[in-house]
């Protein structure tokens, strides 16, 4: 089972997005995933069924280790695609993970899962906290979506530095531009620039195109949504890196 997270200090940046469409081409490509909505504001429920929020149970049970995991998922939401709605509850995620040491870590609510589980995508909330470190332990890779522009790119170095002095993994970090509009200057030079930015990158760049606002009110992944839109065909890029890097 490999662990893959959608994860940037920064809000509406395209994390869900990514995370919902690419665990949609995974369950596609024949590789049985794991959609984890880790944030209570339950977005990626918005884009997997049909705008009704997730049904999602309380956090307190699962770090309490009182229910299995597998109680909280919701089965082939599409073939091979699991999902685990978010809850209100799991606002309360960072705090009851700071406050209580006999709070399971996200690795041990996962383990069991291992054996029938090829992939688990967590969608992670925008902002830094206990439920960051534990994402990024538990994380093979943590794809970072960033909006080409300079304020982006100096939360990603922060972020970056942050990761690298907690010894939190830095070689895990996968920054990707997302929301990349190519008539702005700004936005083609800095796509440019990327392999001079990063020391790890992936090279899939999703424009900014509003077939992607448009999965929230279909409540649809792009890839039956609008497969021949730009932004379908660059997810699907950044699918091939993905599955070539983790060897699924
Ligand atoms: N490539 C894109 N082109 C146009 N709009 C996009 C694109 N990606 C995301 N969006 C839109 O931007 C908004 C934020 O996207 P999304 O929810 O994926 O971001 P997020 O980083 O998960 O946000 P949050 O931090 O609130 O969880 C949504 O309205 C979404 O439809
Ligand atoms: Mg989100």
């Amino acid at each position: 089972m490999r662990t893959i997270a959608f994860y940037s200090p920064k809000g509406g940046v395209g994390k869900t997005a990514s995370a919902v469409n690419i665990a949609y081409l995974a369950s596609e490509s024949g590789c049985s995933t794991l959609l984890w909505d880790l944030d209570s504001q339950g977005a990626a429920s918005f884009y997997l069924s049909g705008g009704e929020p997730g049904k999602g149970k309380k956090i307190s049970k699962l770090l309490e280790g009182k229910v299995p995991i597998a109680e909280f998922i919701e089965e082939n939401v599409y073939p091979g695609l699991d999902f685990i709605p978010a809850h209100k509850s799991f606002r309360n995620l960072d705090i009851r993970i700071e406050e209580d040491e006999r709070s399971l870590p996200l690795k041990s609510m996962l383990a069991p899962l291992a054996e029938e589980t090829s992939l688990v995508v967590l969608d992670c909330p925008p902002g830094q906290s206990r439920l960051t470190e534990q994402v990024l332990k538990v994380a093979d890779v943590v794809y970072v979506p960033l909006v080409p522009t300079w304020l982006s790119m100096n939360s990603w170095h922060q972020f970056r530095d942050f990761v690298r002095d907690k010894k939190l993994g830095q070689k895990k970090l996968r920054p990707f531009f997302t929301l990349v509009d190519r008539r702005k200057k700004l936005h083609r030079e800095l796509c440019e620039q990327a392999p001079d930015l990063f020391d790890r990158h992936m090279e899939a760049m999703i424009p900014y195109s509003s077939a992607v606002e448009r999965m929230g009110e279909e409540g649809l992944p792009l890839e039956i949504l609008s497969p021949r839109s730009n932004p379908a065909a660059s997810y699907r890029k950044l699918w091939k890196e993905i599955q070539s890097e983790l060897g699924i």
